[in-house]
């Protein structure tokens, strides 16, 4: 890169994507100029960061938080933000690259505002599209913003799909590393404890996905982000458990070649990808030594005790509200679960009894998404608890739209 420095937004930089986001950024001062950093409630992260980084807007989503942010950044002339809709106008601010890092349904609104203003999103929020895909694809053609998959197995797809000659394409293979419970039998994942889910193998991550990880839903949720991102129907995208990592997805050609991307595990290579796109740009990942790997397995996934990644696939065979209800009652569960309300394996239960239940008609526009996403968590929370009511559920779309600043 040459020439003006790249402006860049990053959406959730207090995250596990964000962080290794701000870590690529800092590396590399003068190609990039940062215009806005946002978090929920680590204030004292986002202060940091924008210290470091020299922001020119800190957002934190907690209005509560406000005055400490902005003790934290008086006198470094970083401007200071708080609450939702501040979270929405900084990702519409103009810049050339938004890293959409936000994590789950929340990040629906922020990373269509950065759509809108027709930036290159670097997609991590998986959510985003799984609850809306229609909706953020046909605003990103609207409004010509690029959107680039931060997920390593959709990074990888993206790097050797042929976009030219989309009928050559057989079948996409997604590959899912297994998750810390993939050897474990049912009566072992029924007493599965949040520490022990959240403690990935592999991947360092937040812990919503982590849980997601270790219950294949994220598998799940990825299959329908990656019917979204390629145009290949949902029967040709396939699910490979691949431990080691290594080999991030493929892509099956009409010929029986089948191109891969291989890296070792470390997100800062993909999100690098998407940084410097079209070009490259050097990421401090560990170089990739086959030999020392020297044994690449794979197996196909076991439904029986990862029931998550079906439902996924029957939700998005649906169609409709269907992807969006399975995200929602995810959602509620994975929280559920993480703190101490339900077992592991009542996640899948929940969703499936959740994705039964609710009306799942097509959705035409953002205020349906919502209400279906809200209707979705409200059963959810009453599947967890049936005492529970509307005021119980921790949703902050529908929160919004209580206090009628939508
Ligand atoms: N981690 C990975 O390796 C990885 C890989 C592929 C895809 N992804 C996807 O990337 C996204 C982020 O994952 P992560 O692991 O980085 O998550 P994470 O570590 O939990 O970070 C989430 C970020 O979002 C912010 N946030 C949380 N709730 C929010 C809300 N209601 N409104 C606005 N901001 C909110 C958090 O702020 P606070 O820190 O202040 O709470 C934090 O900055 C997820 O969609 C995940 O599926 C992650």
């Amino acid at each position: 890169m040459s020439g003006n420095p790249k402006r860049v937004t990053i959406l959730g930089s207090t995250g596990s994507i964000g962080r290794s986001t701000v870590d690529l950024l800092q590396r590399e001062p003068e190609r990039f100029a940062v215009e806005a950093l946002t978090a929920q409630s680590n204030v004292t992260l986002l202060a940091e960061q924008a210290r470091l980084l020299r922001a020119r807007l800190a957002v934190i989503g907690d209005e509560g938080r406000l005055p400490e942010l902005r003790e934290r950044l008086a006198g470094s002339g970083v401007e200071v933000a708080a609450g939702r809709a501040a979270l929405i106008e900084a990702a519409g601010r103009p810049v050339d690259w938004v890293m959409a890092a936000i994590v789950g349904a929340a990040g629906l609104e922020p990373t269509l505002a950065a759509v809108r203003r027709g930036a290159v999103v670097a997609l991590a929020n998986k959510e985003t599209l799984v609850c809306a895909g229609d909706l953020v694809m046909a605003e990103a053609a609207r409004c010509g913003a690029t959107i680039l998959p931060v997920d390593s197995e959709h990074n990888a797809i993206f790097q050797v799909f042929d976009f030219k000659a989309p009928e050559s394409v057989d079948r996409i293979i997604l590959t899912a590393s297994g998750g810390p419970f993939r050897t474990l039998n049912l009566a072992e994942m029924r007493e599965a404890t949040p520490a022990q889910a959240i403690a990935h193998p592999i991947w360092s991550m937040g812990a919503k996905i982590s849980v997601d990880s270790a219950t294949l839903m994220n598998k799940g949720l990825e299959l329908i982000e990656a019917s979204f991102l390629f145009p290949v129907p949902e029967d040709r995208i396939e699910v490979l458990i691949h431990p080691q990592s290594v080999v991030h997805s493929l892509v099956a050609y009409l010929d029986g070649s089948v191109l891969a991307q291989l890296g070792t595990p470390d997100m800062r290579t993909p999100i690098a990808f998407t940084l410097a796109w079209p070009s490259r740009m050097a990421a401090p990942a560990a170089r990739l030594d086959l030999a020392a790997v020297a044994k690449l397995t794979f197996e196909v996934p076991d439904s029986a005790r990862f029931p998550a990644l079906n439902l996924a696939r029957r939700a998005l065979q649906s169609g409709g509200g269907a992807p969006t209800i399975l995200n929602a009652a995810n959602e509620v569960a994975v929280e559920a679960f993480l703190s101490g309300r339900i077992g592991f394996l009542d996640i899948a239960r929940i969703v499936e009894q959740t994705l039964a239940r609710v009306n799942r008609r097509p959705l035409a526009n953002l205020e349906e998404v919502r209400d279906a996403d809200g209707a979705a968590r409200r059963h959810a929370a009453h599947v967890i608890d049936p005492l529970s009511d509307d005021r119980a559920v921790p949703v902050h779309i529908a929160t919004r739209r209580q206090r009628g600043d939508a």
